[in-house]
């Protein structure tokens, strides 16, 4: 698609680019729902700056996407819902915190039937002295890149994803779990997707437990090679919106005892994901 309301450039050769020339506090026309729509799917992250949009402007503009999606953590979630807006996660770190939310290399709540289609995060506040950035990888190129042998191999597998692995804290919550083939088919590109993140798969349902490992092992491994990543640097008021059925995603906490604050919404996938 030629890009003519907004302004695109790539941020790396395999995922994101930054989306300038568009105010995120108005309602958006058709033809810009168009070409931000044909931008996320084709960089599979997208990037604005100095959007000083709330929680109104982030729900409105999921909405122009997809339902938006309840989070699925429970208790266990380092992030908590905005107060009003169930759909909007919290997602402030500071002097305090035990922990955050994002530090492995995940896509959103993997653990769902249907697991988010996509996810908006805006900061508000970022660390003085820089930090805090966020890492994004394609899983097509991840893909792309095994040998055909082993895509065959993975080709007919399919793993568990278990919410309790990336949340469970001991509280009482009880956490989905799905499985979900290994390789997925992105259901509006139709490209192959490597579907196994870190975060959430516990176990490749077809194999003994010692080959389950080796093989994830190896695709965690896989999958974080910086060969199909992007850094992102925030600054106040910057928003990431992910495609989440192609990318994941690593938080970096290096800014503690600093503070990061922002807040995300997600909005659903319209079907399960499949080969
Ligand atoms: C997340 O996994 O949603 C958090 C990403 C981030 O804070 O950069």
């Amino acid at each position: 698609m030629n890009f003519e309301e907004i302004s695109v450039t790539p941020s790396s050769p395999h995922v994101g680019a930054e989306i300038d020339n568009i105010d995120l506090t108005r309602p958006l026309s058709d033809r810009q729902l168009k070409e931000l729509r044909a931008a996320f799917l084709k960089y599979g992250v997208i990037f604005f700056r100095e959007q000083d949009i709330g929680f109104e402007h982030q729900m409105a503009l999921a909405e122009r996407f997809g339902h938006v999606h309840i989070h699925v953590g429970g208790e266990g979630t380092a992030s908590k819902p905005a107060p009003g807006y169930p759909a909007i996660r919290l997602q402030h770190f500071d002097k305090d915190s035990k922990r955050i939310s994002g530090e492995v290399w995940h896509s959103d709540q993997s653990c769902a039937e249907i697991p988010p289609a996509g996810s908006i995060l805006q900061q508000k506040i970022i660390p003085p002295d820089g930090g805090g950035d966020t890492l994004f990888a394609s899983c097509y190129a991840a893909y792309d890149a095994l040998s055909p042998q082993m895509q065959a191999f993975l080709e007919p597998l399919s793993a568990e994803h278990d919410g309790a692995k990336l949340f469970d804290r001991g509280t009482k919550t009880v956490y989905p779990k799905a499985v979900h083939p290994v390789i997925t088919r992105h259901p509006e590109t139709g490209r192959k997707v490597l579907f196994v993140n870190a975060g959430f798969t516990t176990r490749i349902v077809d194999l003994p437990k010692d080959e389950s490992e080796a093989i994830l092992n190896y695709l965690y491994a896989h999958i974080a090679k910086p060969h199909w990543q992007m850094r992102f640097r925030w600054r106040p008021n910057s928003i990431a919106f992910w495609d989440n059925r192609c990318t994941q995603h690593f938080a970096i906490w290096d800014y503690w005892p600093n503070v990061r604050s922002g807040y995300r919404v997600q909005f659903e996938g319209a079907v399960r994901p499949d080969r």
